[in-house]
This record gives structure tokens, sequence and C-alpha cells, in this order.
């Protein structure tokens, strides 16, 4: 069995390399020359925790290669994936899927013997089908077959949820298809993963159905904490005495910043312009994607209001600016729209991130970046935890205190026990929970 995998991003990259660690020969391709030779020199295009030692063995094993030469990685493959980037368009919010259908007419030149395209990347429903016709009108006589396989790994744990997924999704009618793709996955039937095989619509459905559940099921919390502020309860309790219910489930249900990163505002919104589309609206994700994007505005409020109501000519030390924690990737961080709103509002910020500051100083103008987190809170005003890095949890209370100019901390990841805050002497604000 061999794959091609077009695309080095977050998926196609982590999905290569674990490919090859199932056993299969792989062969993952990419435009970008410099991307390649980085990667042939076990240089890892992003930050993921366990891809480098898994990219290296699997190199060292004949496993896995790199090219940038698509027809060579295409042409002997049993299956080819494509985990190219499907970024929110210009101007009308749909999915732009000029890459996918670019990366199609491609495979379609060079294809040979029967070849299972796979469309990993998130794409709208109808997206398999067009590639389909792209590929038919190219080569009206060759073998193939278009599959839907959507992946559900979170940035930052991406090895273990493709390696121990909850579930595989297989989206498609070809039974020779069904058979290339079950062998592909067949290291996954024997720890007993179920794997969902539908049609191929389903399953592009249910990749957005999926992301778009998970952010309104954050969004909820983010709501109900707010509420839980203002009548005196405690959204932890609050979650998890809902979480426990089994039809509601206890994961995601952590209050903080608002959601961010490559998928959910993405693929919100996109799933939102297609219902439009079809004259179906989803309102309740036209919602989520409203109160979200305000969250994030009304987050820099909250810092503002901490420090007495003005920040103006005061000093902020934010520690983390990643979308989440394990990750460098500053795609849609919080952070984006909070600190540009501290400095509008008079603020100098200092901040320290253990992975994304390269990413961060690319998109964030006019921010002291400092070199680990105790420098970062030294002569502040007020401390600010945006991402939930594990340092930041273990952090010395007392040298934090000594450090800041004011003890004032607001926490908005919650990595803090409001209580020993208070002990300790802080003015301590977070999300959801009396402080
Ligand atoms: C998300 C999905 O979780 C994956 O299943 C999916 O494969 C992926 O999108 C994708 O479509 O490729 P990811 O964006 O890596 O994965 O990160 P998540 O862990 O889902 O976090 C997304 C955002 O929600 C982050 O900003 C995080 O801080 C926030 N979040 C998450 C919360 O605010 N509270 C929670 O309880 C959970």
């Amino acid at each position: 069995m061999r794959v091609a995998m077009i695309g080095t991003g977050y998926v196609g990259l982590v999905s290569g390399a674990c490919f090859s660690e199932f056993g299969t020969d792989v062969v993952c391709v990419d435009k970008d020359v410099e991307k390649i030779a980085r990667l042939e020199d076990g240089i890892m295009p992003i930050y993921e925790p366990g891809l480098d030692v898994l990219v290296e063995n699997n190199v060292k094993a004949g496993r896995l290669t790199f090219t940038t030469d698509l027809k060579e990685g295409v042409k002997d493959a049993d299956a080819v994936f494509i985990a190219v980037g499907t970024p929110t368009r210009r101007g009308d919010g749909h999915a732009d899927l000029s890459y996918v259908y670019a990366a199609a007419e491609e495979i379609a030149e060079a294809m040979d013997g029967f070849t299972v395209i796979v469309t990993k990347s998130t794409v709208p429903v109808g997206t398999g089908r067009e590639v389909e016709r792209i590929i038919r009108e190219k080569r009206p006589d060759a073998e193939f077959a278009v599959v839907s396989n959507p992946e559900f790994l979170r940035e930052g744990s991406a090895i273990g949820d493709f390696m121990r997924p909850d579930r595989v999704v297989i989206g498609t009618s070809d039974e020779r298809a069904r058979e290339v793709m079950s062998d592909l996955y067949r290291p996954l039937y024997l720890i007993e993963t179920p794997i969902v095989f539908t049609t191929r619509e389903t399953s592009e459905m249910i990749k957005y159905a999926a992301n778009t559940f998970l952010a309104a099921k954050i969004t909820f919390i983010n709501e109900i904490a707010d509420l839980c502020e203002k009548v005196g309860a405690d959204v932890h309790d609050v979650a998890r005495g809902i979480g426990l219910d089994g039809r509601i489930g206890k994961k995601f249900l952590h209050p903080g910043p608002g959601y961010g990163g490559s998928c959910f505002p993405k693929d919100t919104i996109a799933l939102v312009r297609t219902a439009q589309e079809y004259n179906s609206p989803l309102r309740i994700i036209e919602t989520v994607v409203d109160v979200n994007a305000k969250r994030k505005k009304a987050m820099a409020d909250r810092v503002i209001a901490a420090c007495g109501g003005s920040v103006a000519g005061k000093t902020i030390g934010i520690l983390g600016l990643a979308f989440k924690p394990n990750t460098d990737d500053m795609r849609d961080a919080p952070s984006l729209d909070i600190v540009p709103a501290l400095i509008a509002a008079g603020a100098s910020v200092k901040a320290y991130d253990p992975e994304a500051m390269e990413e961060a100083k690319k998109l964030l103008d006019g921010i002291s970046y400092c070199d680990n987190a105790y420098d970062t809170v030294e002569g502040a005003d007020a401390m600010v935890v945006l991402t939930e890095w594990n340092e930041f949890r273990g952090m010395d209370l007392d040298r934090i205190k000594d450090a800041l100019k004011h003890p004032i901390v607001v926490d908005l990841r919650n990595v803090y026990d409001p209580n020993e805050m208070a002990e300790n002497g802080f003015s301590y604000s977070c999300v959801g929970r009396a402080s």
C-alpha cells in the first residue's frame, strides 16, 4: 500500500507521519521547496509534541519521504490524500477551494491505475462530487474513486488523536475504495475504533456538524460563565454538574476568552454561508459566530475594568499568545483581538509564549516580547493569562506578586484557584467564578 499526501500543513503532515507509523509507505508532497528541504533535514514547520520523533523514525525506516514533485509522488500511489488548506474566502466567508481543485487537476494528470482520491481537508458538502467531475473531465477513462475522510485531530494532541481516534468517518459508495480505506486504517480495527461508513455528502457534513457543535458547546458554557459571575455561581461546578449527564458529556465545557484556531472560526462561518445559500439557515451557529467574536473584544474590557477602569499609561504582562497550549499556532487566537484593544486603550504590553512568539511577531506589533513568564510580569501593573500553558499553572505566586507593581491578575483560562489567589493577596479575576 502506498499513500501520497498532498499538502504538509497540520493535517497533512501529521496524517502522513501517522500512516507511515501504521506501516504504510507515504510520500508527502508540497509545493513549498523550502518546507520540503527543511522536512528532509528533520526540521518541522510547526510545533506539535512528538511529531519530530515520529517523522525521524519513519524517515529512517524508509516508509516516509518528501517531495515537491506531485507527479512523482502520485504516480504509484494507491491512495492520494488531499490535505491542502481551505481558508476562508475573502469577501463572502465561504471556504476557498481553489487549492483543493488545483490539486485535483494535477492528481488527474499524474495518477496511474485504480486510485483512491481522498479529501482529508475540511471541505463543504459537494466538494467530493466536484473533485470527481474535475478528474473525470481530464481523464475520462481513468479508474478512480473520490472518498471523503475528514480528520478530527486537535492541534497539540494531534498524534494521539490520529492514532487513537473516537471514530473514523469514511464517505464512499465505491466497494474498491472502501477496501483500500479499510486496509489503510486496519491498525485501528485492532483497537476497536468505530468506523463510520457512509455516503460522501454525509461524511463531508459530519465534519462541519462536529466542529460547529463543539464551537456551540464552548460558546454555551462561556455565556453560562458570564451569568454565573452575575448570580454568584461557579461555572466549573456547573460544567461538572451538567457534564456528568451522559447526554451532555464532560468535555469542551471549559470557559475562556472565546474559541480560536484554524478550524472553528473558519468552519462555523463556512457552514453558516452554506446553510444560507440552501435557504436552510443555521440560526444557532450564526449566533455562536456573533457571540464568540464579541466575546474576544469584551475580554479586553475585562482587563481594563480589573485595572480600575483604565489602562492608559499602564503596563500589562500577557502570559500566552497561541490560541491554545502545546501549539505555536496563532490563527484566530483571542490574543489577536485582546492585545491590540489594550494597546489602543493606551497600555504598554509585554508578552511571553513558550512556542508562539515567532508567529506572534508576524501578527502583533507594538509589544515587547520577553524570554520567560517572570520577566513578563516584572514591573507590570497587571498580569493577564491568555493561554493555559502548563508552565503558567505552577508559577511561584510570591515571585509573581513581588514582580508586579500591583497584584492584579486577570486569568481568562481559570488556571489558578481563586481562594489561593485571595489568600496570597492578589486582586484576582477569572471567568465564571466568584473572585
Ligand atoms: C478542532 C477540533 O477539536 C478537532 O476535532 C478538529 O479536527 C479540528 O478543530 C479541525 O477541524 O481540524 P483545534 O482547533 O486543534 O481542533 O483545537 P481545540 O482543542 O478544539 O480548541 C479550539 C478552541 O476552542 C481553542 O481556542 C480552545 O481554547 C477553545 N476551547 C476548547 C475552549 O475555550 N473551551 C473548551 O472547553 C475547549
